[in-house]
């Protein structure tokens, strides 16, 4: 049913740099539930980074990979996810979440996306190009994606709780 949100994994998504990880662990931890990520089952699985195995075996098959892991995860119990950028513009795994999951988008502008990004640039979509001009392009391609999600939250410049604040208030 659609009206078990508040029962069901928070999938968060969003851009790199939107601070799906840290404020994920934030809200975990404020909430008692675990927290997961799904890029990181991916390196522990295949024992490589992401950027690693972006490098081995191609975007293609991350998503496949990624598909794989989150379709996995949500039929774990209760948990706080975080998604890799690209997760939710998979047309299968967008739909798992919404059938199993409460999504939320957290919302940035670019600024913000590029200011984060840049702190520890290790992202294999920027290495190909100028990463401003990348991430413009991948925000006009995915905001409007995103904004299927059950939710969306600005997640600002401001602190993280404030933030995990505003998603505890909209659940
Ligand atoms: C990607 C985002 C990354 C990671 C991979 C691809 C994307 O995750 O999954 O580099 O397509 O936006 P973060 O959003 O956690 O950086």
């Amino acid at each position: 049913s659609v009206d078990d949100l508040d029962t069901r994994t928070i999938v968060l998504v969003g851009l790199m740099g939107a601070g799906k990880s840290s404020i994920g662990r934030r809200l975990a931890a404020q909430l008692g539930l675990p927290f997961k990520d799904a890029d990181h089952e991916i390196e522990t699985a295949s024992n490589l980074s992401v950027s690693e195995f972006f490098d081995i075996h191609g975007e293609a098959a991350f998503r496949d990979g990624e598909r794989k892991v989150i379709a996995r995860l949500l039929d774990e119990p209760r948990h706080v996810l975080a998604t890799g950028g690209g997760a939710f513009m998979d047309p299968e795994t967008r739909a798992l979440i919404a059938r199993k999951g409460c999504s939320i988008w957290l919302r940035a502008e670019l600024d913000v996306i590029y200011k984060r990004c840049m702190k520890r640039n290790n992202r294999p979509l920027l290495k190909t190009g100028n990463p401003k001009t990348i991430l413009k392009n991948l925000m006009d391609e995915r905001y409007p994606v995103y904004a299927e999600a059950d939710v969306t939250v600005d997640s600002g410049d401001g602190p993280h709780e404030i933030v995990v604040d505003k998603i505890i208030a909209a659940l």
